[in-house]
């Protein structure tokens, strides 16, 4: 598959980084880019350490053999456990997403912050240097949200289980006085019109998509053009899914490449 450069590569444990493709392209239209779906090892919120770090390597490298200048790792669990050890590896510039402590601590209100994200992120070093840097003076309500990625990974946004699992991860947020939400998990965003509906005017939520975008443009030093980019992506897991989260007119194949 031949795909046009300069570009752009993109990989998450499944459809989930979308969410920052879609704000990327917001910014830069005319860049061609790669997304990496890695939904067969999805979760990676269940991986042990040593399994993560291995398919962050193999997606690196599948994006830099067809031709990536700048990587983005569109995903708070592959980031928080495995961009440092990318960094020192790979001779190519890396962005990445991790939970928004920092932009929380400016919203709230009630000085009470809750986050969502998955058991490898929560157990996460740099979520934890994060808190230490940026948490004191807030309480932090911390949240694993088990069982969401595999939801959405089946394309199940608005299901009865989705509800279920919010209801009993949100709820006791909301009785501990969280009025600011931070969805740790690239995934999530999916699912703001669901909390919206159980929870409504609750939380300020609060989304890094954006601002990974504005760093991705600060990285990016080729000239844009008047035309759209040309935007592929690839799965290893369902077809139909990803059809799903990529944007019209994306060209969306199944591998085995990775
Ligand atoms: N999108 C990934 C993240 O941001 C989901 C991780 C998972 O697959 O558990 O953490």
């Amino acid at each position: 598959m031949e795909i046009s450069r300069p570009l752009i590569g993109f990989f998450d444990s499944g459809v989930g980084g979308t969410s920052i493709w879609h704000a990327a392209h917001q910014l830069l239209p005319s860049v061609h880019s790669l997304y990496l779906a890695d939904s067969a090892h999805a979760p990676y919120g269940l991986l042990p350490l040593e399994a993560l770090v291995h398919r962050t390597e193999v997606l690196t490298e599948y994006l830099l053999s067809q031709g990536a200048e700048l990587i983005v790792v569109a995903c708070n669990t592959a980031t928080t456990n495995a961009i440092a050890h990318l960094r020192a590896r790979y001779p190519v510039s890396f962005v990445g997403i991790e939970p928004a402590i920092k932009p929380a601590t400016l919203h709230t209100q009630s000085q009470v912050i809750g986050v969502l994200a998955t058991r490898g992120t929560i157990s996460s070093g740099l979520f934890h240097s994060r808190i230490q840097a940026f948490g004191s003076g807030y309480t932090l309500v911390i949240q694993h949200g088990d069982g969401l990625v595999e939801e959405i990974e089946q394309g199940r946004l608005m299901g009865e289980q989705v509800r279920v699992l919010l209801s009993q991860y949100l709820s006791p947020m909301l009785a501990q006085g969280v009025d600011t939400l931070v969805l740790g998990c690239t995934h999530y965003p999916f699912l703001t019109p669901v909390i919206e509906s159980l929870f409504p005017g609750a939380f300020q939520i609060i989304d890094p998509s954006d601002a990974v975008a504005r760093q991705i443009t600060h990285l990016w030093h080729h000239p844009t053009a008047e035309q759209a980019g040309q935007a592929v992506f690839l799965t290893n897991g369902s077809l139909e899914v990803m059809r799903g989260f990529a944007p019209e007119g994306a060209e969306v194949r199944q591998t085995k490449d990775f």
